[in-house]
């Protein structure tokens, strides 16, 4: 996720803002850059990679790579002083950016200015409606410097400031044109005493010190200088000054708002007042989805959603021809692949076949031309994953990768890419890049059934309905997780855990059952839960617990015997479900309700609660889920 910090006082604007960008490096980046005002103009530098590439292409000075791979180091931070005698000035922006439209490079990298840089502006977020503003913007000779959504704002902001002569008038013009969510700070040659900041569904403190002022997207970039702060609301501005700040909302009336002081040390700031990265991930999921999902849904003119659109699609006619999707992933990813199976299947009438990336490259797998292959990937990294796209390349077919990370090697070499939007993710337990990933999948199977004429119009529009109503149903999940935090407070020494499931929750079975291993280290496993009786019921005893995922009434009936089989043999059994407890009366230690939903979309739901039971169980078992034992994070090693 991007991070923004700004500062206006009376200190070297430069220094303050990278060691300012280097408290925001925690929720990672690929970038970053300064653009400061030293008194004539607005200097502006940025660079691919650390911020220490920045800071040695300010000074000049080169630092050895072993001191780079130190955190925190003496050499470091002088070298980010040092940065204050190349650019002079006494206000500024930075920027950390995450790339989401465009590759990673120095000419993506943020600040971006207008044509004549007297204008310079850092965001966090996505401009959803930018593709339409540029073209329209670019017929009128604007030219663009990068591929960012982001230089669209400061280039309609030019616009409007000059047509009015007033820049805060110009933002808030601006902001009125923008869809998507947003933090941005602005600064203006015309007006070197002042940063105009807003948000709208983007995170934005402002730092109250003493003459001094900054912004930031979180609070541990302002902690050295000042524990007095403002939380932007959405749809507000600040304007900051070196002795004070004034607050607007959108319609640009002034608005009082009280400051708060905070309490949090720099460990709990970094990850928002959770405890964990895992947790704060788990919570970060709604607004994962939310900004994975919006730009993508095409909505007709009442406001009705009637298509999707990948930008980064250019595979359609392959999607109307192929006769089947090959997938392989590994890990989370390849069980987002196991529900990928179904949602083709059951949504666009497509064959599907999935595979772990390390079994498919080492067989001779019959591929056909007209397979679609797709590969799914977090991290975009995976050693495996790499090797069967490259296998399925050589072979001739297209693929299609679906990463979080852009500029990977995986969206370099796939033929077309789908970016999950979740935002970096630190935990090594994936949990919002695995939702995002579903989502991704759901949506291309809406798309592929209308383009192959096997979803009418009325089914896909019912189904992207629904698909806008889930975060807030992984809301409503979260909010009542206390639940699940205390049945594990009652479970967490169970020796062993079976996840059951049928169709798309058997899916949600294997996912759920690796998170618990991942963090907790139970002993976990999944089963199709017709499958129990063929063998693994000779396992079950008093000492273990058995979830039960149901999310489609029509097998209630069916999973509901299977977990009578399973209590009659002494274990205990949790049932996770939107059926509120008839169905499973007598059957069940404990229902653990999800909202409503369509069971075709269900694992959107479904995995929420075992990802919070996976959690607990780790803690309550005294590890730290972020960094499990003998796991990383992105396995690029066979
Ligand atoms: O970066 P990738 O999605 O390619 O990673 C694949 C797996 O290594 C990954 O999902 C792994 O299983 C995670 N630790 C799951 O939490």
């Amino acid at each position: 996720m991007c991070g923004i910090v700004g500062y206006v006082g009376n200190k070297n604007a430069t220094p303050v803002l990278i060691k300012a960008l280097k408290k925001l490096e925690y929720r990672g980046y690929d970038s970053a850059g300064v653009a400061i005002y030293t008194g004539e103009e607005i200097l502006v530098q940025k660079a691919k990679g650390k911020l220490l590439n920045l800071a040695e292409k300010i000074t000049g000075e080169i630092i050895p790579d072993q001191v780079k791979k130190q955190d925190f180091s003496d050499t470091e931070m002088a070298l980010y002083d040092k940065t204050g005698d190349f650019i002079k000035g006494c206000m500024g922006i930075g920027h950390t950016r995450w790339a989401t439209h465009g590759e990673p490079s120095d000419l993506n990298s943020h600040p971006h200015t207008n044509m004549d840089g007297s204008i310079s502006i850092v965001h966090n977020g996505i401009i959803e409606n930018y593709a339409d503003l540029k073209a329209k913007l670019q017929a009128q000779g604007i030219v663009f410097k990068s591929q960012t959504d982001t230089e669209v704002v400061v280039h309609l902001l030019d616009q409007k400031y000059k047509a009015s002569g007033d820049i805060f008038k110009a933002v808030i013009e601006t902001l009125h044109v923008l869809e998507g969510s947003y933090a941005i700070g602005v600064i203006c040659k015309d007006y070197p005493d002042r940063i105009i900041a807003a948000r709208k569904e983007s995170p934005l403190v402002v730092g109250i010190g003493k003459g001094e002022n900054f912004i930031a997207s979180d609070v541990p970039a302002l902690l050295e200088h000042t524990r007095d702060v403002y939380y932007l609301g959405e749809r507000e501005l600040a304007v900051l000054y070196t002795d004070h700040v004034d607050l607007f909302n959108f319609d640009g009336e002034k608005i009082i708002k009280q400051p708060s002081h905070v309490e949090w040390d720099m460990d709990a700031a970094t990850k928002g007042g959770y405890e964990h990265f895992m947790i704060k991930e788990i919570h970060e999921q709604p607004k994962g989805l939310t900004d994975t999902m919006r730009p993508r849904i095409v909505k007709d003119a009442s406001g009705k959603p009637v298509d999707v659109y990948f930008e980064e699609n250019k595979m359609d006619e392959a999607w109307k021809k192929a006769s089947r999707v090959v997938i392989t992933a590994c890990g989370t990813a390849y069980h987002a692949g196991v529900v990928a199976k179904y949602a083709f299947e059951k949504i666009a009438r497509m064959k599907v076949d999935v595979d772990v990336a390390s079994e498919f490259r080492y067989r001779d797998p019959i591929l056909d031309p007209s397979d679609i292959f797709m590969v799914i990937s977090q991290s975009g990294e995976t050693a495996d994953t790499l090797s069967a796209l490259r296998l399925a390349k050589e072979q001739g077919l297209k693929v299609v990768a679906i990463t979080n990370c852009v500029g990977s090697t995986v969206s370099r070499e796939a033929d077309d890419v789908i970016y999950t939007l979740a935002g970096p993710e630190i935990a090594v337990a994936s949990t919002k890049a695995y939702t995002t990933q579903l989502l991704c999948l759901f949506l291309l199977a809406v798309k592929a059934g209308k383009l192959r004429g096997t979803l009418s119009d009325e089914e896909a529009t019912k189904l992207l309905c629904e698909l806008e109503s889930i975060p807030s149903k992984i809301q409503e999940i979260l909010d009542g997780k206390d639940v699940i935090q205390k049945f594990a407070s009652q479970q967490f020494n169970k020796d062993k855990i079976f996840y059951i499931g049928r169709q798309f929750d058997s899916a949600t079975s294997l996912e759920s059952a690796l998170k618990l291993k991942e963090v907790s280290y139970m002993h976990s496993e999944a089963f199709a839960a017709g499958e129990l009786k063929h063998g693994p019921i000779a396992l079950i005893d008093p000492a273990t617990l058995v979830v039960a995922i149901a999310s489609e009434p029509k097998l209630y009936d069916k999973i509901g015997s299977n977990m009578v089989e399973v209590k009659s043999r002494g274990a205990t059994v949790m049932v996770i479900t939107q059926d509120s407890g008839d169905a499973f009366e007598g059957k069940a230690d404990l229902v653990c309700k999800i909202p409503e939903c369509s069971s075709t979309l269900a694992s959107l739901l479904t995995v929420i609660p075992a990802q919070l039971f996976a959690y607990y169980c780790a803690i309550m078992r005294g590890y730290n889920p972020d960094k499990p034992r003998n796991l990383a994070k992105s396995v690029t090693v066979e």
